[in-house]
């Protein structure tokens, strides 16, 4: 039997050990060994738990004991988390984790201590849930130059954007709703601003292009200015609104990085990926688009990814698993200014929708009304071509100083 223990007896923590207890016989026939839990780690109580004599509120039971040859850190954020993960893997034990956190910020460090003590450092949960993404981009599509990711990274934002345009549901419910769910961040600012889904787009691109992507070079921004009236332009447009996290490697061999609202196609193979699914869109120069999809959120899914990197260490105690990268500096980002994209716009002055499309024309390039049937007599909606960042910026300005107010402004993707 090896030896495991679970560190965070939270919502990911507890469908760890469930997973791992329900399914032990099946486990141990694929993996050959039997996989027991010997402890976990959490300062609260757990009166009523089946599991009493695994408790434990002390680290270093863990970090001392020998038998203990694989830990799950499943208790989110830096700190502790980041410390005990280093000491466990210069203790020689193998560490996974769902902490997409820590792994955006230090992976780089971690994965070349779990390399100089010949031991793994594994995180396939850290990014979409149950879907398997981590090992297919760095095995299976390995031989690609994968020129884009794209994808819907964060369960929690797809789940309140879905109540909103299909139940009418305010942001306010459908957040309460999918905290109830287990599905947000103990803050859940981390989702609606979008850092969550800038962490795994970080994590994501790190992987593909061998070079840590810190999280801060991600320009980040997140769903709490989407209004109903910009989903029902979205959907005169063409399309939906989705909070996407995108990396594309750009002819100068600087990245596009970022994660933002963005209008989408709905022939885009991500325009219906809704409630708490994730779906990730993989570019590569052979294979063409590889689309994975499943839930990106919650108890079991995640704890069924977690579970797996335990068989995986298991079955590798004393192997390494090829899974690299290098430490990173901004170099490697194009300054968000400098990207390019069609955006859709919105502004509403105290004149006809003429004046205000003929002012428009002046400022952007080829601009096109989207025609809304209820909408405003002085609000103007129109999506632009190809343009600068900046110059988006400049000409919203403009618009501004002319005595518009621009409501709205949106990336519009190429997927
Ligand atoms: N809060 C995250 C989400 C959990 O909603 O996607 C999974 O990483």
């Amino acid at each position: 039997m090896v030896q495991a223990a679970v560190m965070g007896y939270g919502v990911v923590g507890s469908g760890v050990v469930e997973v791992l207890m329900e399914h032990k016989d099946s486990i141990a026939r694929r993996t050959k060994e039997e996989i027991g839990i010997k402890y976990i780690l959490d300062i609260r109580d757990f009166p009523d738990s089946p599991f009493q004599d695994k408790f434990t509120k002390s680290f270093e039971d863990i970090l001392n004991d020998d038998e203990v040859k694989v830990v799950a850190e499943v208790m989110g954020g830096v700190n502790p988390a980041y410390d005990f993960t280093k000491r466990l893997l210069e203790s020689g034990k193998s560490v996974v984790t769902s902490n997409k956190e820590l792994v955006a910020t230090k992976g780089a460090e971690l994965l070349r201590i779990a390399k100089e003590h010949n031991v793994n450092y594994l995180f396939e949960a850290s990014v979409g849930g149950g879907i398997p993404i981590i090992r297919p981009l760095s095995q299976c599509l390995a031989a690609n130059d994968v020129i884009e990711i794209a994808g819907i990274l964060n369960g929690t934002t797809n789940f309140i954007l879905t109540k909103m345009i299909r139940e009418n549901m305010s942001f306010e419910d459908a957040l309460a709703m999918a905290q109830k769910l287990g599905y947000a961040e103990r803050n859940p600012a981390a989702d609606v601003e979008g850092h969550d889904a800038g962490r795994k787009i970080s994590i994501l691109a790190s992987l593909v292009y061998g070079k840590h992507v810190y999280p801060q070079y991600v320009h980040t921004q997140g769903i709490t200015k989407i209004t109903l009236d910009d989903v029902r332009y979205a959907s005169a447009w063409g399309g939906v609104i989705k909070l996407i996290g995108q990396v594309k490697r750009l002819d100068d061999d600087t990245l596009d990085i970022t994660v933002e609202p963005m209008f989408i196609s709905r022939d885009s193979q991500l325009a219906n990926v809704d409630d708490v699914f994730n779906g990730i869109l993989v570019r590569g120069d052979s294979t063409g688009d590889v689309v994975f999809y499943g839930k990106g959120a919650g108890k079991l899914p995640t704890a069924s990814a977690v579970a797996a990197d335990i068989i995986d260490c298991v079955k590798h105690l004393n192997k390494r698993k090829y899974l690299d990268w290098a430490d990173g500096d901004e170099s490697i980002v194009k300054p968000y200014e400098e990207t390019v994209y069609p955006v859709y716009i919105r502004v509403s002055a105290d004149c006809d929708k003429k004046q205000l499309f003929d002012k428009a024309a002046e400022l952007f390039t080829d601009v096109k009304e989207i025609v809304r049937s209820g909408s405003d007599n002085n609000e103007f909606a129109f999506t632009t071509g190809d343009m600068k960042a900046a110059d988006i910026e400049k000409a919203a300005a403009s618009f501004e100083e002319w005595g518009a107010k621009v409501v709205s402004k949106i990336r519009i993707a190429d997927l």
